[in-house]
């Protein structure tokens, strides 16, 4: 039987084809092998204008965030998928900006559906140029993820993280690649 799972993948690196984004790939290549279908977005391609703080998304009956630009498809896509794995460089010490662009607009969410983070499942990949995850920022970041998610209820359900600086570098690391690969299909079977 198909499983069908849906699976959004938004990349936050401005390297289309750089380590987060290779990460993400993996974790694609799983899912589909898992029959997961998967959807990816490109962030820094997007016209996403950051959070104002209108607080318009807060009101009681909104009809979303006032900002008119590409996060209004993102939301759709966003309440439609099972799955979002959520790829980033480590940029000083955190997520890239592009990233922290789309998490400060996931504030709206609520108002296009109730709980919509309840229960999604999310995977991070990082990738950060220093040698050890804690003093490059890494952990710092997947706290800022473990956090949020934690707060509104969604649920982490796995990570795959790793060194490297020059976009492609990451491959190098084989047991990361297949760690990701494994992540993938472990996030559209019934148990993930
Ligand atoms: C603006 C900028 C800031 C960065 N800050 C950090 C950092 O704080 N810690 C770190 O380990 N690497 C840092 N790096 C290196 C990247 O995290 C590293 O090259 C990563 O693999 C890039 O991922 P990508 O290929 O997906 O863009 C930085 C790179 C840039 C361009």
């Amino acid at each position: 039987m198909k499983n069908g799972k849906k699976v959004l993948v938004l990349l936050g690196s401005p390297r289309r084809e750089g380590n987060s984004a290779i990460l993400a790939e993996m974790i694609s290549k799983g899912a589909m092998l898992a029959e997961g279908k998967v959807e990816t977005v490109f962030l820094h391609e997007l016209n996403i204008a950051p959070c104002k703080s209108c607080y318009a998304c807060q009101r009681p009956r909104s009809r979303g965030c006032s900002i008119d630009d590409d996060m209004q498809q993102i939301y759709k896509e966003m309440l439609l998928a099972d799955v979002w794995v959520i790829a980033t460089p480590v940029y000083w010490f955190n997520m890239s900006a592009q990233t922290k662009l789309w998490m400060d607009r996931c504030f709206a969410l609520p108002a296009y559906e109730k709980k919509p983070f309840l229960n999604k499942k999310i995977a991070i990949a990082m990738s950060y140029g220093g040698d050890d995850p804690f003093d490059s920022g890494c952990v710092n970041a997947l706290r800022t993820f473990q956090d949020a998610f934690s707060y509104v209820g969604a649920k982490i359900v796995g990570m795959v993280y790793g060194s490297a600086m020059d976009a492609g570098d990451i491959k190098a690391d084989e047991t990361l690649m297949a760690k990701a690969e494994k992540l993938g299909k472990h996030l559209v079977s019934d148990d993930g």
